[in-house]
This record gives C-alpha cells, structure tokens and sequence, in this order.
C-alpha cells in the first residue's frame, strides 16, 4: 500500500516504496524463493510463546463451550455441525474460484480459515467466499513451521466457532473431487439429521495417512541428530503420512494440547535433505496416542510416481480430463478421495469447464 496524501509526493513515495522492495528482496531472496535447497525457519522464543498461549486460548474455549451437556441448549437454535477448511499456503490461492463453486449454496455448513505465509501476494478478487485470514507466520519446507502454521489453523478454527468439528487442511495445489454434500455426508451424515454428530463427537474418526514403514524413514529419524528423538519417540513408534489431513475435533484438541512430540519435532534438522517434519508428527502422534481413533489413510489422492525432491507428480492443463478426475477418487479404502493435489494454476481453466458435469457429480 502506498499512502499518498498529495499527488506531489507520490513519485517519491513510489521511489522509496521500490528501493525499499528491491533492497528486502535482495536481503530475503534466498528463503523466500526457493532457489536450490532447503532453509531452515528458525522459531523464536516468542512466537513460541505466542502459540502456546493461542493452543491454551482454543483448549480453554472447547471446554467451556463444548460437551454434549450443551448440546440441549444448541438444539433450541438448531445448529449444523461443520466442516472448517484449512488454507495453508505460500502463493496465491489459484483455484478459489473452483472451491467457490465447491461452496456455493452450502452456508452454515462450512468455515474457512487461511493461513497465507506473509511473503504471498494473495488476489482477494478471487476470492468471494467469506474467509478468515489468521495471523500468519513464515513457513518453509524442511522446518517445523509447516507443524505450527497447521496447528494454529486448527486452534484458531476451534475458537472461532464451536461448531467446527471437523478440520480438513489443504493446500493451494488442492482440487475437491467431490461435490461438498458429497464431502459433508460422507463426514457427518446428512445435513437435515447432522445435529446428533454432536452428540457422538468421541465416535468421529480422523482421516490421516500413517505408514510405519516407507524408503529412507530412518535417515528422517535422524536427522536431528543421531539419539535426539528418544526416549519420547522410539524409532519403533516414528510414523510417516501425508501432510494433509482431515481430523476431527478432538484429535484437533489432542494435537492443539500436545508438548512432548513437539519438543522434538521442534528441533532444527541437521540432515536437510531428510528433513519432512510436518510429514511426520501428525501420523506419529495420533499413532501414538489414538491409533483406533484414525482411518490410517488419507481422503487427498497424491501422485508419487516419479517424485522429484519429495515433490509429487504435478499436474498441468494438458492432463486434466473427466477420467482423470475419476481416477483420482479411486480408493482402496472405505471412501472414495475428496482431494487431490498437486495442480499447476493452468488448470484452472479445464477444471472450471468440468465442475459441474463432472467434478461436482458424485
Ligand atoms: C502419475 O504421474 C505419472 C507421471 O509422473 C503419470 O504417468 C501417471 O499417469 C499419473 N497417474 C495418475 C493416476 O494420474
Ligand atoms: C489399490 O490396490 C491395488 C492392489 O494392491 C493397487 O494396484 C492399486 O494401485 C490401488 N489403487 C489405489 C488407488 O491406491
């Protein structure tokens, strides 16, 4: 933004606006364009410190508001149970317009949260979907900021509205593969009876990827160092699973609650190369602590084949077609895939032109 009051002093606030750009730029290319390999974001005491205190906030509002001993009360304005969705990204939301049309006409039934790296320039054209930006924070690959950007995403959705009671995380690579009441059923029954979820809130399964076993899951173990993750993770318990997840809400809390794993996790990596904390903490805890609670699979399809740098198969424009999309949702687990990433933003354009035939119809 350039505030200007007089038109005389534009062109040299514009001059200083440019220097100034051009010098941050100059100072801050290296992290912020992903130029050869990974950095490493530290995290300072203080924004620790403000986390901490955010987690406390959302734990706090959950038991004061939450419980079913409640839920005769909600019952007199007769509340939907929702789905919050969690934006986590670092460049410009491309396919809003397509989650748009995944939206419409379903109000009440959904939130959505953005966690945007401060770096992005987001286009809030794009976007006319009522979204709640959250105070963000750097995030980098290879470093534990990933963790504390989803984990704030979650704290700030619990606390927002207590009718979040489930928390998908995407990111901007995503694409649904369903239409949302396809989505929203398949989570939390049909709408018109979706009240008594909130009765049964112990009974919502989560929806994450946990593997014990994939290549080089022990070079990932070390590379804080060797013997750094015992005695609160032994190897035998180290879990690996994809980045994006739908939890419920209490698996939210467990994670907005938990301190042991993180003081690991937290750790700065010494082998970049093997470093992938936020794909391993979720599958680790909730393998931890509640392995019955969680599906073991994930509901976003990820193309691994031929990975490059432990990024999948992305999309572009040329590929995108109603088969591919049926494809996608292929699953051999109990529901089809609701998600999908990674996309290049080309194919916006052939996604829009098969939402309605093809992507939205389930
Ligand atoms: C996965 O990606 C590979 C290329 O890396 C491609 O050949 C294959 O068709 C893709 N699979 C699906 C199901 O899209
Ligand atoms: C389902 O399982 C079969 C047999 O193991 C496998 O070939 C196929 O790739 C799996 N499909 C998906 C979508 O994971």
């Amino acid at each position: 933004m350039v505030p200007s009051s007089s038109s005389l002093s534009s062109p040299i606030v514009y001059a200083l606006t440019l220097f100034v750009s051009l010098s941050f730029l100059l100072l801050f290319a290296p992290q912020i364009l992903p130029l050869g390999k990974h950095r490493q974001v530290p995290i300072s005491a203080q924004d620790e410190l403000d986390d901490l205190h955010l987690f406390r906030e959302a734990i706090t509002a959950a038991s004061s508001r939450g419980g079913s001993s409640k839920v005769s009360h909600l019952g007199t304005i007769n509340p939907k149970p929702k789905i919050a969705f969690l934006f986590l990204t670092n460049s410009d939301l491309v396919f809003a317009p397509l989650w748009e049309r995944f939206f419409e006409s379903n109000d009440g039934l959904f939130n959505v949260y953005i966690h945007a790296d401060p770096s992005t320039k987001l286009n809030p054209l794009q976007w006319s979907i009522k979204a709640n930006f959250i105070a963000s924070r750097r995030t980098a690959r290879a470093s534990p900021t990933l963790i504390s950007a989803a984990r704030r995403l979650l704290a700030n959705a619990i606390i927002d509205d207590p009718f979040n009671l489930y928390f998908a995380l995407v990111s901007q690579h995503c694409i649904p593969l369903h239409s949302f009441k396809y989505v929203y059923t398949s989570l939390l029954g049909n709408p018109s009876s979706a009240t008594k979820a909130f009765l049964t809130p112990r009974s919502h399964q989560s929806y994450i990827e946990i593997l014990s076993d994939a290549p080089y899951l022990h070079n990932r173990y070390v590379a804080r160092g060797d013997g750094m993750m015992v005695p609160e993770i032994p190897y035998d318990e180290f879990r690996v699973g994809s980045q994006f997840f739908v939890l419920a809400k209490r698996h939210a809390l467990l994670v907005l609650k938990e301190r042991k794993l993180w003081k690991k996790f937290k750790l700065p990596c010494l082998d970049l190369e093997s470093c992938y904390p936020e794909e391993h903490y979720f599958p680790t805890l909730l393998s931890m602590e509640d392995p019955k609670g969680s599906s073991h699979y994930t509901l976003t399809r990820v193309n691994w084949t031929d990975s490059v740098d432990g990024h999948p198969h992305t999309y572009h424009s040329l590929e995108i077609s109603p088969e591919l999309i049926h494809t996608l949702r292929e699953s051999n687990s109990s529901y089809s895939y609701f998600f999908a990433r990674k996309f290049s933003p080309d194919c916006l354009k052939p996604l829009m032109g098969i939402a309605k035939d093809v992507i939205f119809r389930d």
